[in-house]
């Protein structure tokens, strides 16, 4: 995926979709884009999945579908991750009021066995220009 050569340390990638409408797969994608260099895992077991690279920035992939209260939600070292890499967050609704209000949303629905719609909402400059960035990758212009 062309959108994680454009991610930076910092940024905050929240999904939100039903169960089985790609949210795995999509990260899985933008992580490869991104220059990872660990083998993919799946992240069902695991609530927090990290990804590496050779310049030592990393990749963190949230899996907040288990979570259950908020007081869980506070012991996860969210500014720990970010400091540390960009954070990709599924179920990001169930954990919303600790992400940070600047981020990148993105809503996927299935639409048929091949077909995935996304939709992506910039909440804040930063995503804004991430965003323009990735159009101008993906559609040229
Ligand atoms: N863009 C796509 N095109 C075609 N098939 C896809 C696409 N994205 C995902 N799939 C397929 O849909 C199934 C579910 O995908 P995935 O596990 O990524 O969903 P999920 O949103 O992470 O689900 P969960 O909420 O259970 O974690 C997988 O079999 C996957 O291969
Ligand atoms: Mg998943």
């Amino acid at each position: 995926m062309r959108l994680g050569g454009l991610l930076r340390l910092g940024d905050v990638v929240a999904l939100t979709g039903d169960m089985g409408s790609g949210k795995t797969t999509f990260i899985q994608g933008v992580a490869q884009g991104w220059g990872s260099t660990d083998a993919v895992s799946s992240p069902t077991f695991v609530l927090v999945n990290q990804y590496r690279r050779p310049d030592g920035v990393k990749l963190h992939h949230m899996d907040a579908y288990r979570i259950q209260s908020a007081h869980e939600a506070e012991d996860l070292d969210i500014e720990v991750m970010i400091e540390s890499g960009s954070l990709l967050v599924e179920w990001a609704e169930r954990i919303s009021d600790v992400l940070p209000v600047e981020r990148l949303s993105l809503e996927l629905t299935w639409v048929a066995d091949e077909r995935r719609n996304m939709i992506f909402i910039p909440r804040g400059k930063r995503y804004e220009e991430l965003m323009k960035e990735f159009k101008h990758q993906a559609f040229g212009g």
